[in-house]
């Protein structure tokens, strides 16, 4: 029966293309993806992200563990689309999107490092609004 032959082929064909757009769209966040997963994990519409909000929290000093004075610009820089430098003098790469189009397309490495900034910077985990908020901020700069 060559009908039934090609119906599977063609099964396997779709199985096959489904099975690879589930695997391209896992691996491709954008900073709208994300920021559409914190808004809804906040109960927020993406509307109400807020890029005043993203910027205070990226100048806001704060003490640190070791009293001294620290901020997301402590590391990033007062411009995020420059190159940054870590504790240890390790180049950090711009965080803006607009200068470094790598920013904000990886979930799992996003969340890791807002987990340990905020830890490091605010004594606390970011909140879902805040990720958000940070995101709608640096994805506007141009
Ligand atoms: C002590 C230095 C330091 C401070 C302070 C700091 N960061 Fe970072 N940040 C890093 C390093 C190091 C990386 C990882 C290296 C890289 O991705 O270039 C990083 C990466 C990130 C990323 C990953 C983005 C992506 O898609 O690659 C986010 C988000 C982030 N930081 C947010 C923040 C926020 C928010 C603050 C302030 C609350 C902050 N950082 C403060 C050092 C710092």
């Amino acid at each position: 029966m060559p009908g039934a032959g090609c119906d599977m082929i063609e099964r396997l064909a779709v199985g096959g293309l489904i099975a690879l757009a589930m695997a391209t769209a896992a691996a491709a966040d954008t900073p709208s993806s994300l920021m559409a997963g914190y808004a809804q994990a906040a109960g927020v519409p993406v509307s109400a992200l807020s890029a005043a909000r993203g910027e205070a929290l990226y100048r806001t000093e704060h003490r640190g563990r070791d009293g001294q004075p620290v901020a997301c610009v402590s590391c990033h820089t007062a411009d995020p689309r420059q190159a940054g430098q870590s504790r240890v003098g390790k180049r950090i790469e711009p965080l803006a999107p607009a200068a470094n189009p790598q920013r904000f397309t990886d979930a799992a490495k996003v969340e890791k490092w807002f987990r340990r900034n905020c830890r490091d910077v605010l004594a606390r985990e970011c909140s879902a609004q805040e990720k958000g908020d940070f995101i709608a901020w640096l994805s506007q700069i141009k």
